[in-house]
């Protein structure tokens, strides 16, 4: 039967940038392989509504193949919406909710593309790599609590999860996308300092590793890498860490690798247990939304995310192929989102 994506644009340049993603699968798989459900949920429905998520909407979103989406937020001054409100009730509650325990965020240098990065460090070769960030532990689960609140002797507690089981099917999951790729795994951790959740790291690690004798192993503390993400890029293929680092890491790893407007991102659940949600890294932009300057690009990559995810290699190639090719061919002259979708489109379609 026909696969369901469920849409989920939000806010801002959400839903901008996932008209692009949809029309991008529709040039691929032709107008009737998918069957896309739209849902309204970001700030938006909850200004309108009260309503972050209700039960019944994230039960429609289980029955769906995948999930495609945008961004939600409000403008920064905003100040109706208490912080965090769509964070966790609504992107942690999917992630937790669906089990996506593998946050996929693949760099790749384009070529042609502008990157903060000196010449000496382009010229160190091929810079394409993917950070599997753990997705549903870390300091991420709201495990903490504030005492005290309001004196001088207030105590907020953020305490980070990490469990057996949760690292070892993240890493064991690195080291199978390795073996597809060039079978190098960093680990990235702090664990000369976090030495609780760093020795379990490191000793699963160590375990799975054995199983993957061809694979070649590196450890970086979160700091290092950092300087290497800057200096020597080339280096990585693919790099597993948890939450929060996973976190900073790939934004520092969009800004060298052309900008937030490229990174694409998986929400994934290997196990297929629940849909998987693919959305670009970015937010929802509120300071160019509704000016058609946004690049789908991120959404776009996304949806070749999704269609890999869905077994779909053949048409996840030629998505990012027109990519490439489109951004190959970028001149300095501006285009609209429109612009940018309907030449990728155009390119998927010929191809
Ligand atoms: P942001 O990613 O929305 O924007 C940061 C900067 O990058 C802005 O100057 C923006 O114009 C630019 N930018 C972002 N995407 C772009 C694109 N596709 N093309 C061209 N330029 C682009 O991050 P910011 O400003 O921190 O957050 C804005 C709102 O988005 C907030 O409400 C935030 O909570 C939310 N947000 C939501 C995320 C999600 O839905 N997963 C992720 C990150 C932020
Ligand atoms: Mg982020």
């Amino acid at each position: 039967s026909t696969p369901t994506i469920a849409v989920i644009g939000g806010d801002g340049i959400g839903p901008e940038v996932t008209r692009e993603a949809v029309k991008a699968l529709t040039a691929v798989a032709g107008g009737d392989a998918f069957s896309f459900v739209d849902y309204d949920l970001g700030a938006e429905r909850w200004k309108r509504t009260g309503e972050v998520m209700p039960d019944s909407v994230l039960a429609e979103l289980d029955g769906a193949d995948a999930i495609l989406f945008g961004a939600v937020g409000a403008a920064p001054g905003d100040t109706t919406m208490p912080s965090g409100i769509l964070e966790r009730g609504l992107i942690l509650r999917i992630r937790f909710a669906f089990d996506h325990y593998v946050n996929l965020r693949p760099s790749r240098l384009y070529s042609g593309v502008p990157t903060p990065l000196a010449s000496s460090v382009t010229d160190r070769g091929e810079i394409d790599f993917v950070v599997v960030r753990e997705g549903t532990e870390g300091l991420y689960c709201g495990n903490g609590g504030v005492v005290r609140t309001g004196t001088v002797h207030e105590i907020a507690t953020e305490v980070s999860v990490n469990t057996a089981f949760g690292v070892e099917r993240v890493v064991r999951d690195a080291f199978e996308r390795a073996t597809r790729r060039r079978n190098k795994v960093t680990l990235v951790h702090k664990h000369n300092v976090l030495v609780n959740a760093g020795r379990l790291w490191s000793r699963v690690f160590d375990e799975v590793a054995a199983d993957y004798p061809q694979v070649q192993t590196d450890y970086l503390h979160v700091d290092a890498a950092t300087i290497f993400l800057a200096t020597d890029p080339a280096r990585f293929d693919v790099v597993v860490t948890d939450n929060l680092f996973g976190d900073i890491l790939t934004d520092l790893a969009a800004a060298v690798t052309g900008g937030i407007g490229l990174a694409a991102s998986g929400n994934v659940n290997p196990a297929r247990t629940h849909p998987s949600m693919f959305e670009p890294v970015h937010g929802s932009a509120p300071d160019i939304a509704g000016q058609q300057k946004a690049d789908p690009t991120a959404a776009i990559l996304s949806a070749a995310l999704l269609l890999e995810h869905l077994g779909r290699q053949a048409e996840a190639a030629r998505v990012t192929e027109a990519v490439t090719a489109d951004i190959e061919s970028r001149t300095a002259a501006p285009r609209t989102t429109t612009e940018i979708g309907d030449a990728i489109a155009t390119r998927i379609a010929g191809a």
